[in-house]
């Protein structure tokens, strides 16, 4: 087995109880399957030795991979596999159990010799679960326990990881490292993510630091309002010979806003919006045609989900230039983080709309089991603006590879 050098220096300074906050990809979960196997420093013994083992993750999706991996990692010693329970029992007489911490009592009622939380920043019970289910496991064999996880804002993971640091826990240590550690990712791809992903979100999934609440997705809002822009869309510049122009569309549906959004190619600039909520076909064509018409040439680039489809199918009968914007999961991050990226980089500027600053300040993220990015209004809220400007923005900036690792199993 050959752990990488930054696994090694955790496994080094390890104490009964471990909070390991590592960036994305560092080889987290990697490791907590060898321990699993092998054992951790101050534990009885793994599965290895016929102790029984408990794996946790937030959720369902997150426990298959890791039961996936288990799967091959532990091929030659597997005697047993029972899929309804989420139990693998070894040849060596340990049983590794999976369980969610979706399901406040996983693990209530089992003895383990270690128990390893992987993704514990995403669990959002993740103290009860712990406190009530978890920590009982371990009294009869003094098990060990795990904590792996990207940090996530402050929560309860972040609480552990104070505890790691601090001489009032002295059975708890706190590991830190960034995805770089991990010698199989090729640092050129991390170069490339801290360029094109906004400073907080690299901050947090490659250096794996503790954001402070509160803090959203756009960054320097107000340094982008440019007061010389103006906010009425009738009393706006038309456009003027030569200049290139985007129009960003997010179509409205029950109780939201249609948003139009035209940016200036050269200058980077939102030069009009255009901003209701009627959402009758007919309203929301004829309101981008008579838009179009005062930004002649404009590019238009409208979302293509649900009504979208057949609008834009008109807008084409109309002879205008429609590309469509199908929206997904990745392909709203990317948007998203891109304008975000412009924000901070000082790259664009908008006209002082009330509205749109404040859904550009308060629009919020949140990572998934999966690992991507979630990005929303808080609730309640609207992100329409938000929308439509990172649709129009997506005529102008460019897109981003995500990172990934080469080597497979290197124990
Ligand atoms: N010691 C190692 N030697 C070589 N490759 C490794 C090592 N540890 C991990 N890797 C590789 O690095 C990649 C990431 O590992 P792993 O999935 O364990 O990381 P992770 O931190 O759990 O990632 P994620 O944040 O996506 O959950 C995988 O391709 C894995 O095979
Ligand atoms: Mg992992």
């Amino acid at each position: 087995m050959s752990l990488h050098s930054g696994q090694i220096e955790i496994m080094e300074r390890a104490k009964r109880f471990n909070v390991v906050s590592c960036g994305r990809r560092f080889g987290k979960t990697t490791l907590g399957l060898g321990l699993a196997f092998y054992g951790a420093p101050h534990c009885p013994g793994g599965l290895g030795r016929g102790f029984d083992v408990g794996w946790f993750a937030p959720s369902y999706k997150l426990l298959d991979e890791a039961w996936r991996g288990a799967k091959g990692f532990l091929r030659e010693y597997i005697k047993r596999t029972d899929t309804q329970q989420h139990r693998m029992e070894l040849v060596t007489g340990g049983a590794l159990d999976f369980w969610t911490l979706e399901d406040p009592d996983g693990g209530r009622g089992r003895k383990y010799g270690l128990v390893l939380v992987d993704e514990a920043a995403m669990a959002r019970h993740l103290q009860q679960a712990w406190d009530a289910a978890i920590r009982p496991t371990l009294t009869d064999y003094r098990g060990a326990a795990w904590f792996f996880s990207t940090p996530k804002g402050r929560n309860f993971f972040f609480d552990l990881h104070q505890r790691g640091q601090s001489e009032a826990w002295p059975d708890w240590a706190s590991h830190h490292a960034p995805t770089v550690a991990n010698p199989a990712i090729d640092p050129a791809e991390v170069d490339e993510a801290r360029r094109s992903l906004p400073e907080r979100i690299f901050a947090q999934e490659y250096l794996a630091e503790f954001l402070e609440d509160g803090g959203g997705v756009f960054r320097r809002v107000t340094a982008a309002v440019d007061s010389t822009l103006s906010t009425d869309p009738a009393a706006a510049k038309d456009a003027r010979d030569g200049r290139a122009y985007v129009i960003g569309v997010d179509w409205g549906r029950h109780n939201d806003f249609t948003v139009l959004t035209v940016l200036d190619c050269r200058e980077r600039a939102v030069v009009a919006v255009d901003r209701f909520t009627d959402i009758s076909y007919e309203v929301q064509m004829q309101r981008l045609r008579a838009l179009h018409g005062r930004f002649p040439g404009a590019k238009i680039i409208a979302e293509s989900n649900s009504m979208g489809g057949p609008l834009i199918e008109a807008l084409r009968k109309m002879q205008l230039p429609v590309r469509q914007f199908q929206t997904t999961q990745a392909s709203k991050a990317d948007a998203i983080e891109a304008l975000a990226l412009a924000f901070e980089q000082g790259g664009i500027r908008i006209p002082p709309v009330q509205w749109l600053i404040n859904e550009l300040m308060s629009f919020d993220q949140e990572r998934l089991a999966s690992g991507a990015m979630r990005y929303a209004a808080p609730r309640g809220g609207h992100d329409d603006g938000v929308m439509s400007l990172a649709i129009a923005w997506s005529g102008i900036g460019g897109g981003r590879q995500p990172v990934q690792a080469v080597a497979v199993n290197p124990w």
